[in-house]
């Protein structure tokens, strides 16, 4: 589908993006998933540093560029991110240059702060681990991220990307990222899905002209939720889906689409990765019935503690988990 949707400084994104988070994948998944995608039609790919997988996505889609001369590298949208142990200044520059030469580009047109968090460093290539298991977290730079945001600038400045953003921030953040941003974040990239569609987040993103990505919009299939269900399993959202001969997938992917963000599935299976980006109209009915459905009672990416040892904005997270 060739939807796009366009950020506050006019660049366009297409509106459904490929996932290439592949966890534990074996070698060449990602290469062989990234390829159907851009053959099925995706052109928005959703990378990141950590996923450790993009020199896969690069030789995939260089492979393809040369198969496809119909298809230009500016055809293409293509996001990184960088992880928590660069987040000082020259270490952002570095991952972004890491990433690139990875994906065998010039430039990306989205480069994202991956999580609100800073970690200490073993090496570039290596987060440092304290004995406890968990992150070595910079406390200075999380509560303070300007020197990394001044980063993320300089490189929209020098267009290596076409415009930046940040990954998994709540509202709070994103108060302090604009009260010292010279250039707006572009995009927050957040996990929503009918258990966590996000709605007064999504909202204040709207209102300051800050695109949402959707990541997990499937339910985040592989993760018990805290409610124990999954969406997946969700009788009235499968039966909206059966009624109509749609995938629920399709029917999700419409639902965060029509609700006017980006979204970002993700699957390793050939004929998932070309019915995903099979677009289909959600009726106003089918529309009204998930909205029904919806309510937050997966906060994931709220709690950073469980993830990272540290919570970045407690009083959010207690907020949140109380709700
Ligand atoms: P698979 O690779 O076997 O298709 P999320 O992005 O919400 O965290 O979930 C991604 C998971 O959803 C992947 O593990 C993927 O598994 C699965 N998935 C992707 N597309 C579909 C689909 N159309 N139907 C069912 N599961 C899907």
């Amino acid at each position: 589908d060739g939807k796009t949707f366009k950020l506050s400084n006019g660049v366009s994104i297409p509106a459904v993006g490929f996932g290439t988070f592949a966890n534990e994948g074996a070698k060449g998944e990602t290469y062989k998933a990234v390829t159907t995608a851009l053959r099925v039609g995706y052109r928005h790919l959703d990378c990141a540093w950590y996923y450790l997988n993009e020199d896969e996505v690069g030789d995939a889609v260089r492979d393809f560029l040369q198969e496809t001369p119909s298809v230009k590298r500016e055809d293409l949208f293509i996001t990184t991110k960088v992880w928590n142990h660069l987040h000082r200044y020259d270490d952002v520059l570095w991952s972004l240059e890491s990433s690139l030469q990875n994906l065998k580009t010039s430039y990306v047109d989205l480069f994202l702060i991956h999580w609100p968090i800073a970690a200490e460093k073993e090496s570039q290539e290596k987060p440092k681990v304290g004995p406890d298991g968990k992150y070595v977290i910079l406390k200075d730079l999380t509560e303070n991220p300007e020197p990394t945001w001044r980063a993320m600038e300089k490189l929209y400045e020098d267009k290596k990307a076409r415009a930046i953003g940040v990954s998994n921030w709540t509202i709070k953040g994103l108060e302090q990222l604009q009260s010292f941003a010279k250039v707006k974040p572009h995009v927050n990239q957040i996990e929503i899905h009918p258990f966590l569609p996000n709605n007064e987040l999504v909202e204040y993103l709207f209102k300051h002209d800050i695109l949402p990505q959707a990541y997990s919009p499937l339910g985040s299939q592989n993760q018990v939720p805290t409610t124990g269900e999954k969406v997946s399993e969700n009788k009235t959202l499968t039966a909206i889906a059966e009624k109509r001969g749609y995938t629920l997938a399709q029917v999700l992917i419409a639902w965060g689409i029509r609700r006017g963000y980006v979204v970002l599935p993700k699957s390793s299976n050939p004929a998932r990765i070309e019915s995903n980006f099979k677009s289909i109209q959600l009726s106003d009915d089918d529309f009204a019935a998930v909205n029904a459905v919806a309510d937050n009672r997966h906060f994931r990416f709220v709690n950073m503690k469980d993830t990272f040892g540290y919570d970045v904005w407690p009083e959010e997270a207690k907020a949140a988990i109380s709700t």
